[in-house]
């Protein structure tokens, strides 16, 4: 097969951040993509419908001419979050989701949640509107291993609220282990989970063996290989539960190679082309417009774009550029490692 013709895919959580970075990064995705979650752990977050209107008339702004491309919004959840503002923001259009990080977890977490009780309000009301949430799936106990902390947060978190809750709408997103995977499964289809590129192609020791490579660190932080192979099984089954969702989180370089480097790597350039070598390598290309096309609407109750791209495998590497300049540094792109033969280009 050297090309496949699918439905214009969709992002479902992505990192634009703000001024010259989302400059910088958003025509990436929008080149690509029809739609994307657009995440809000700006520095100060977007916690409210406003404030989720305000970043969105900045991405607009900053989209090139001539392409097409809607930001879904979200809002970050806190424990003062208002409920009513919430459903407000849904009901207008404005609001696809709200994302739970647990304070402390990830990149600008520190006004996330100490204790998921005291939202409790909000997500009663998600679920009787069918809002959808979004978590950021790790404990942030410092007793807890850190390659430990997505099971752990399945256990004493993520399965309470499910049961206290089975009406809400939930998403693990980012999802990176075998523990993971096999809860959504004993789940019923409201419990979904987005799964990255990356986490499909590097494994831990990627990020650790033979030399210390600061970007491939991100969070949830690469498990061992079996998990690996655990989330390539469930990108391509064709089980609905899961959809792409590239947690393309751009940083500037020189913040990751760095003594404490940020979490966070981006692949928004290459995510289709990384894609398709993963699906072609699983035999599964007839699955990969399920994954990055159709499982994601469906969760979200939205259309399937109604245009078209076309994947095309040349005969010789495709150079993608390494590094993504901004005004105020660079950004470095993913490298899956193995040469990329495939291109992500409009169909015709
Ligand atoms: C994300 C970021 O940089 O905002 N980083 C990451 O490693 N994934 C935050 C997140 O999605 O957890
Ligand atoms: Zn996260
Ligand atoms: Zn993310």
């Amino acid at each position: 097969m050297t090309t496949l013709t699918i439905r214009r895919p969709d992002d479902w959580h992505v990192h634009f951040r703000d001024g010259a970075v989302l400059e910088a990064v958003l025509p990436h995705t929008s080149k690509d993509f029809g739609r994307a979650i657009v995440m809000p752990n700006l520095v100060p977050p977007v916690v409210t419908t406003a404030d989720a209107e305000a970043y969105r008339r900045r991405i607009l702004s900053a989209l090139p001419d001539g392409h097409d491309f809607r930001p879904l919004m979200t809002l970050y959840l806190t424990e003062t979050t208002d409920a009513d503002d919430v459903e407000k923001g849904f009901r207008d259009g404005l609001i696809s989701a709200v994302k739970l990080y647990p304070a402390g977890a990830t990149t600008n977490s520190q006004s996330g949640v100490r204790d998921v009780a005291r939202v409790y309000p909000v997500l009663e009301r998600m679920a009787e509107i069918g809002l959808p949430l979004c978590v950021h799936g790790e404990v942030t106990d410092p007793d807890i291993d850190i390659f430990d902390r997505e099971a752990v947060f399945i256990e004493r978190v993520l399965a309470p609220v499910r049961q206290r809750f089975p009406a809400l709408r939930i998403v693990m997103e980012h999802v990176t282990t075998k523990d993971g995977v096999d809860y959504v499964r004993s789940q019923a289809e409201n419990t979904a989970a987005t799964i990255t590129v990356h986490h499909l192609i590097i494994n831990r020791n990627a990020i650790l063996a033979g030399g210390i490579r600061p970007h491939y660190y991100c969070l949830p932080v690469a498990k061992r290989e079996s998990h690996r192979l655990a989330l390539v099984e469930a990108a391509t089954s064709g089980d609905a539960r899961f959809f792409l969702g590239t947690d393309s989180a751009p940083h500037p370089t020189h913040l990751k190679e760095a003594a404490c480097g940020c979490a966070g790597v981006f692949s928004s350039i290459n995510a289709m082309a990384c894609l398709a070598e993963v699906f072609e390598a699983a035999g599964a290309m007839d699955r990969l417009e399920g994954f990055t096309s159709l499982n994601g609407p469906a969760f979200y109750r939205m259309e399937p774009n109604t245009a078209e791209v076309t994947l095309v495998r040349r005969p010789e590497p495709v150079a993608y550029p390494a590094t993504v300049p901004f005004d105020g540094g660079a950004i470095t792109v993913f490298d899956p490692i193995f040469p990329i033969h495939w291109e992500c280009v409009p169909a015709r």
